[in-house]
This record gives C-alpha cells, structure tokens and sequence, in this order.
C-alpha cells in the first residue's frame, strides 16, 4: 500500500516535471523569433501559384554555372557525364518581411517543398545520376530565393573522334523551363557571360580532359506549344594527349618503320614472308590491345584507325605477292634444287645450270636411238649424219624453248619487283600521310586557347 502510494507520487511527479519542461519548450518555440518569422511566412502561403502580385509580372531566374570535373566521355553511346554546381536565384513577392520587425533577421532558410520553384530543367539531360538532394533554400528579407546545388549531369553530346588523340568536344546544357514560356519565367544569367567562360577555378584540373572554356548565350525558342528563354552553356574540352601518344602512337609509328623496312628485303627471299608474317601478328595483338582505348563512335571512325587499317591492308598485299613470287619461283626450279634461304642470290645465277640440267637429260633422251645395230658403213655414216642433225634440231628447239621460259620468268620477277617498287612507294605516300595529318592535328590542338 505504502509503496503504491509512493510510485504514484513519484509518477505524478515526473508527469508534473514532464508537462513543465513542454510548456517551457512549447513556451521557447513560440517566443523564438526564427519560428515566428517561418510561420508568419508560411502559413497562407499558395506554394502553387507563381509568386508574384500582378499576374503580368514576369518571374525571372537568374542562371549560374561552374564546371566542377568532367567524369566521363562516352563517344560509343554520344554521352558526356560531368559535375557542375548550378545555382538559380528568383525574386518570391510572397516571402518578403520587414527585417527591423523580426530582430533583424536578413535571411532565413526555407523547406524547398514548401515554397514555389521554378520547373528549369537541362534540355540534354539523358540519365539520372545520384546528385545529393538539398532540401533548403535561402531567402532573404526582399524575398529573394537562392537555390544552390551539386549536380551530375549525363547529357547526350555529338562527340566527334574523328582526331582521336587530339581531339577537342563541344557539348552544350541547355537550362530551360520545360511549361512556363518566356511571358510567365525568364531567364537571365547571374553573372556577366565573360566571367563564366573564363571560371575555371572549381574545375578538378587532373583528369584526362582539360576544360577550355565555357561560352554561354541567351535565346528565346520560338515554337508553336510559346516561345520559351533558353540559356545555353557550351563546355568545350580538350583531351590530353600524352598517354595516347606514349601508349597508341609512338608504337604503331615502331610497328610501321620495321614494316618498311621489310620492303628492302628482296622480294624473292623467303625469309621476307616469315618477316611479314611477324609483324602482322604484332599488328593483331597490337589492334585487340588498341581496341580497349580508341574510342568507338558509329558516326566517324578515328583517323588513326583508318590509318592502322590501311597499313595493314599494305602488309596483307605485299605478303601475298611474295607468297606468288616465291610459289612461283618454286614451280620454275622444281628439278630437286635446294631453294636459296640466302636473301640476295639472284634467281638469273641458277638459271643457265637449270638449262645445262636440261639439255643434259635431252641428251640422254635423244641419245637413245643411235644404239642400232651397224650394217654398212656409208649408210651408218649418213644414218649418222642424219640422227646428228635431228639432234641438234631437237637441242636447238629444246634450248629455245627453255630460253622462252627465262624470259617469261624474267618478266614475270620485274612485273613482280615493279609491284614491290609501287607498293614501297604507296606505303611511303601513306606514312607520310599519317605524320602530317598528326603533326597538323598536334598544331591545330596547341593552337586553341588555354
Ligand atoms: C520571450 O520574448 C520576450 C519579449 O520579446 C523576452 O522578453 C523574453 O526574454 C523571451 N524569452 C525567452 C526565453 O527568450
Ligand atoms: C498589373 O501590371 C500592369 C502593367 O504593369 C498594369 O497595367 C495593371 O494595372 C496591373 N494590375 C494590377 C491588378 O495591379
Ligand atoms: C519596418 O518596420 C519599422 C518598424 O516597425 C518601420 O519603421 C519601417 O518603416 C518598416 N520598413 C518598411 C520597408 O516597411
Ligand atoms: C536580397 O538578395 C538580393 C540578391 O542577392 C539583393 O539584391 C538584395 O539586396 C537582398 N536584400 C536584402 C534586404 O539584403
Ligand atoms: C560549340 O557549339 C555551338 C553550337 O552547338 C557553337 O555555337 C559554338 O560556337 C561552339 N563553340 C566552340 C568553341 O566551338
């Protein structure tokens, strides 16, 4: 009994204790001058209406950008993924306060749920990133919102690679109200358009891409839904060269002076095949390996590419006619000789023990016939005679014959090193094809303004 009565002493206690603190809390909120203010704001506030007191009135938003750091150039999908801090300030007329009037309060932070917001959105904008949600605002004490926020924009780009590694893109974030025309939100910029396209100060300064600059321009669209204010921010970046030119070109440059300096091999040496066929395997690794880095786009393929390509193509030609000429060769000497693996035996220094082999067996063939029995002198005599001329005859068509054969193999090897010769000089044209257009591609990318 005793103790019961002390518990509910105790719990009327603390109730009594609890209900104090709440009515000094409750007591504190509605003395506190920040609370007042909010609520003397907020409370009859038609969060969807258009802030303005004459409906004629324009609501303009005033626009600002920062590149904070390029995070990724999709030239395969036309995507560009980039982080920016964008900041919009409009005028609210319904959240205006007499500062002197509310302990000198200039600025208050407001819910953004609460209050009207400008629908602007970026025209480009292709997918959803994870951007930090910011759910305040500033206001001021004229009713003046600022509404700052981090944002990761991916954005569709016509990204061009076609002067991969030199390369320079041009992508533009449109900000736009996607309802309102220009009669009810315009646009304006924040800053003047000079101070925005040299701001690089927030720009992450390390990555393959180095931001140029950022012009911007103002133009209202007209269509038939209105006439819309548009304000265009163009990033225009450069990539950074060198770990393409160390890691892509300065080998494929190797690659391709060692595949001309195959072509000094003679055209008839075997070895030249087994060389040729070296160094297009190293193309093919070389290719899957580059793969990974060139950027691939379905509109234009990278010159570099092109030119990879190309060189192969010389490799391919070149093989297959010292695969003929070798074949060749081969069908024309096929009496057992041992082929030359020495590369600068003239094949014309084989040929005449060729026709000595030749007329040799002729002869033996040729030699048969004058094992017939003698009868009488004379008439073997002439028999003699007779088969001596029928065998020079045949020595004499057989020796044209094979004379024939020379020259006909003879043209055949110049028509074959008057091909080398025009391919040598075709690959050459192409080499330095490539040097200038890279060299060209180096100068115009130095050339654009830091
Ligand atoms: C509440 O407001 C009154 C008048 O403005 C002031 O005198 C008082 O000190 C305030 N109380 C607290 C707890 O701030
Ligand atoms: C609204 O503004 C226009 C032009 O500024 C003016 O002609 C009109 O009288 C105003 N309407 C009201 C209700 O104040
Ligand atoms: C603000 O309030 C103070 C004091 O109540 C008054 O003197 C002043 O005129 C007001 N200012 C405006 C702009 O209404
Ligand atoms: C509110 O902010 C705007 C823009 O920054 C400024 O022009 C205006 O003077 C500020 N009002 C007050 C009362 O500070
Ligand atoms: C970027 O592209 C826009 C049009 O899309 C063009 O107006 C602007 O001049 C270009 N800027 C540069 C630096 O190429």
């Amino acid at each position: 009994m005793l103790r019961q009565g002390v518990m509910a002493a105790l719990l009327s206690l603390v109730l009594v204790a609890v209900s104090g603190i709440l009515s000094t809390d409750t007591h504190h909120l509605s003395n506190s001058t920040l609370h007042h203010l909010t609520q003397k704001l907020l409370q009859n506030y038609p969060r969807g209406v258009r802030p303005v007191q004459n409906w004629t009135q324009v609501t303009t938003v005033y626009l600002d950008l920062l590149v904070h750091a390029v995070l990724d150039v999709d030239a395969q999908n036309q995507k560009l993924k980039t982080s920016v801090w964008y900041q919009e300030i409009w005028n609210d007329e319904f959240l205006a306060w007499n500062s002197s009037m509310f302990d000198g309060i200039g600025e208050i932070s407001l819910p953004l749920s609460a209050i009207w917001a400008p629908d602007i959105i970026i025209n480009e904008f292709v997918d959803i990133e994870k951007s930090p949600d910011i759910p305040y605002v500033y206001v001021n004490s004229s009713g003046t919102i600022k509404n700052n926020k981090p944002i990761q924009v991916v954005s569709a780009c016509s990204l061009e690679t076609y002067a991969f590694p030199f390369d320079t893109q041009n992508c533009s974030l449109t900000f736009s109200s996607i309802l309102h025309t220009v009669a009810d939100v315009d646009l304006a910029f924040l800053r003047s358009t000079e101070d925005i396209k040299k701001d690089k100060k927030m720009f992450m300064n390390d990555g393959e891409w180095e931001l140029l600059s950022v012009p911007s321009a103002y133009h209202v669209l007209y269509s038939e839904a209105g006439d819309f204010a548009q304000i265009q921010f163009h990033l225009v970046i450069r990539r950074r060269p060198l770990a393409h030119v160390v890691n892509l070109l300065i080998p494929s440059i190797f690659l391709m002076v060692v595949d001309l300096g195959s072509f000094y091999l003679p055209p008839n040496c075997r070895s030249r095949i087994t060389f040729k066929t070296s160094i297009l395997v190293g193309y093919t690794v070389f290719k899957v390996n580059m793969s990974d880095e060139v950027p691939r786009s379905a509109g234009s393929t990278p010159l570099i590419g092109v030119f990879f390509t190309i060189c192969m193509a010389f490799l391919v030609l070149s093989l297959s006619k010292s695969i003929l000429l070798v074949k060749f060769l081969h069908t024309e000497r096929s009496n057992g000789q041992d082929h030359p693996l020495f590369c600068f035996q003239k094949t014309s220094g084989t040929r005449p023990q060729d026709s000595a082999l030749v007329t040799r067996t002729s002869l033996k063939v040729t030699d048969s016939p004058t094992d017939v029995p003698l009868s009488q002198e004379h008439q073997t005599q002439a028999g003699f005679l007779e088969e001596t001329l029928a065998q020079l005859q045949s020595i004499s068509s057989c020796i044209q014959a094979l004379d024939q054969a020379a020259q006909q193999e003879a043209s055949w090897l110049r028509m074959l090193y008057r091909f080398d010769k025009l391919l040598f000089r075709g690959y050459l044209l192409v080499l330095g094809g490539y040097t200038v257009t890279l060299c060209s591609l180096w100068a115009v990318w130095g050339s654009l303004q830091k």
